[in-house]
């Protein structure tokens, strides 16, 4: 009896050390792997637990998900835009994060039924060329003659798509295709990218260009004078949308204690001093020192909207080729 149950502990104790030196996730990574690898290699040291990363873009990896359905390998899912966790947890394939979680950010950096969080946020903006004199105050003034011609877009962006789906919601669909119309007539001239309208905005080739805030820190970076700076909209308009990257959980995942610790990882200090040192992006919780003014102003200037709406991203496909910008 007695070697009995001596053994029955030491197969105990033995299964527990298994599983925690074989504990291992499955991350559905829309974000980088340049960008994420250190981070998730920081965190299997330090906590013992095997990380397999699928990379590739976010709606794809979206896309994959909700095709895998119950039979998804994933642990967690990790895109770049809150729409792709807002179609993933429509379909109710994220799990419920526990409260200590959710209560440790501010409302607009997680989902309202507390299936997923955001690792860090992403500002959009209007940058302008230094020598410009009178800044426009909402995005409806661009579309105005005076501005004929002086702004930049990048229609074709997954960010600017996002942007739109919330005008939409924010504006309604008759508002924002008239203005996209507007801004159309009124010479908006279409760039590949935001990096592209940095450059141009340096170039003098545009006054203004609506983008996400980290492009100008990295030009910033490398060329500390650019002649190009930037601001936020009146509070509240859609053209400051904060939109985030985000971890969901997947109901699932067999390893949920290991991918809760994966998301906590995520929300640390120093991981998200490294999204704010390698990309410029906001963090999400408060006290990094100096960065908690820039994060009270955008939690301040941001568009009040629910963030899983971004997934309706058909739709806003759709108004942009019928107003001819895509
Ligand atoms: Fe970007």
């Amino acid at each position: 009896m007695k070697s009995f149950f001596s053994g029955a502990i030491i197969a105990a104790i033995l299964f527990f050390f298994a599983e925690s030196a074989f504990a291992q996730l499955t991350v559905y990574s829309g974000r980088s792997k340049a960008l994420v690898e250190p981070l998730i290699e920081k965190f299997e040291a330090e906590t013992g637990i095997r990380v397999r990363v699928r990379y590739g873009g976010t709606t794809q990896l979206a896309v994959a998900l909700m095709e895998e359905g119950r039979r998804t390998p994933a642990d967690l899912f990790w895109a770049q835009d809150a729409g792709a966790l807002g179609a993933v947890h429509q379909s109710r394939l994220l799990a419920s994060l526990p409260d200590d979680i959710m209560d440790s950010l501010p409302e607009i950096f997680r989902n309202s039924d507390g299936t997923w969080v955001a690792t860090s946020g992403r500002a959009r903006v209007l940058a302008y060329n230094t020598k410009s004199e009178h800044l426009p105050t909402s995005l409806f003034d661009l579309a105005k003659p005076e501005f004929r011609g002086r702004t930049g877009w990048a229609p074709a962006n997954a960010s600017f798509q996002s942007f739109v789906t919330a005008m939409r919601t924010i504006e309604g669909e008759e508002r924002t295709r008239q203005w996209l119309t507007d801004m159309r007539r009124n010479g908006a001239v279409a760039y590949n990218n935001n990096s592209s309208i940095i450059q141009a905005l340096e170039a003098e080739e545009i006054e203004f260009g609506l983008t996400n805030h980290y492009y100008l820190e990295r030009v910033r970076n490398i060329r500390p004078n650019t002649p190009v700076q930037q601001k936020f909209f009146e509070s509240g308009n859609p053209g400051n949308l904060v939109n985030v990257a985000g971890l969901g959980v997947l109901n699932t995942s067999s390893n949920k204690s290991a991918a809760l610790q994966f998301v906590k990882f995520m929300l640390t200090e120093d991981s998200q001093r490294y999204f704010l040192n390698q990309v410029f992006e906001y963090p999400v919780i408060t006290g990094l020192g100096e960065q908690d003014e820039k994060l009270n102003e955008i939690l301040e200037v941001s568009p009040d909207i629910d963030l899983d709406l971004l997934r309706d991203l058909e739709e806003t496909l759709k108004l942009l080729r019928e107003t001819g910008l895509l």
